[in-house]
């Protein structure tokens, strides 16, 4: 193998002069943002500009003669920098700091941000407040974790009721007497139904009542396409002198076509709950068929006495709608169990 051969000290001069010089010209005469591009990748690209071939020679300048040319690549490197700046500003119309790398296309779009979003049943909640709030009625909350007096009793079901059924409640056991103490020691549960806080505003408010609940009820059903042992639940409830059926039918109906968005058809069937009386069941008819929206009725005289209110002088009534049925039906989703499993690729659609 040959020894490297050496490269003469003003050679390397020469060619970094040479190479200076066309960088400047051609720098200097480059008339848009792509010429300069490819003027920038041809003179100082990372891998294979003409800078960096020339650069790669130092290594075969003699020993003595290493520092001068050392030197003079510097001056060469920076004056080929200092051409391409000033070609970068002249392009780029001069001065704006933001737009000095020709790299830069200020034509293309901008990367797409992501915005993240309320949850549907999020925003499905935040409309039925919107709707029921134009109706005046104002939005009430009340405990997720219930007693039996609020979840059951006071709503005039029995202690024999089936609906007590250990295997339809979640029950909580309460482990220690710093809990029992905080809680009391009444059969807890999960509430099964918001119509608790009928009970809890009637408690403490007077007549005229008109609010809704919008929160999560808890059931042990097992998970289908139509249930889960979580879903939320709109609770309505309005007390005054003399409110009638035709107040709640009036109000169902309303609500029906603000959510819908259209004339829509509603029907109320008889039915059967212990803390109204009459009660019914509310349907509306959509996409060629009736769907059930939820029950409701006349607040039966015994949870009007229950609460300390006397039937005698006020009457009411309440209704309990299912928010996820009401989601669902509006964006066609055609399993419950999509609402909870938080996949983004469902979740972004909304
Ligand atoms: N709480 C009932 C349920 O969960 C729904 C309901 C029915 C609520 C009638 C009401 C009502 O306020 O009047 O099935």
């Amino acid at each position: 193998m040959s020894p490297a051969a050496t490269i003469p000290l003003e050679d390397f001069i020469k060619e970094l002069e040479d190479l200076a010089q066309s960088a400047i010209e051609e720098f200097g005469a480059v008339a848009d943002s792509e010429q300069l591009e490819a003027a920038r990748i041809e003179f100082v690209g990372a891998r294979k500009g003409k800078f960096k071939t020339v650069q790669k020679k130092l290594g075969s300048i003699d020993g003595p003669d290493k520092k001068a040319a050392g030197m003079k690549l510097n001056d060469v490197k920076k004056s080929i920098e200092k051409a391409l700046n000033e070609s970068v500003e002249r392009i780029s119309g001069g001065g704006n700091e933001k737009v000095r790398d020709a790299k830069f296309d200020p034509t293309l779009p901008g990367p797409q941000q992501r915005v993240g979003k309320l949850h549907p049943i999020t925003q499905t909640i935040e409309e039925l407040k919107d709707i029921m709030g134009r109706l005046g009625f104002t939005p009430a909350d009340g405990p997720e974790i219930e007693d039996d007096w609020h979840n059951f009793k006071a709503l005039n079901i029995s202690d024999s009721h089936p609906a007590r059924d250990p295997l339809d409640n979640f029950y909580l056991s309460l482990a220690s007497s710093r809990e029992k103490h905080v809680l009391g020691d009444n059969d807890l549960l999960m509430r099964t139904q918001t119509s608790t806080v009928q009970i809890r505003v009637m408690e403490t408010t007077q007549p005229p009542i008109r609010i809704i609940s919008l929160g999560r009820v808890y059931r042990p059903d097992t998970a289908d396409s139509t249930h889960y042992p979580m879903f939320h639940q709109m609770e309505g409830l309005m007390i005054d002198e003399l409110v009638t059926l035709a107040d709640l039918k009036t109000v169902l109906k309303l609500f029906a076509t603000s959510y819908l968005g259209n004339e829509v058809p509603i029907r109320i069937r008889p039915s059967f709950f212990p803390f109204t009386e009459p009660s019914v069941e509310a349907d509306y008819f959509w996409n060629g068929k009736w769907v059930e929206f939820g029950g409701a009725g006349i607040v039966d005289p015994s949870v009007l006495t229950a609460v300390g209110y006397d039937p005698e002088q006020v009457s009411g009534f309440a209704f309990g709608l299912g928010v996820e049925r009401l989601c669902m039906i509006r964006h066609q989703i055609t399993d419950i169990r999509y609402l909870f499993t938080n996949d983004v690729r469902f979740l972004r659609q909304f």
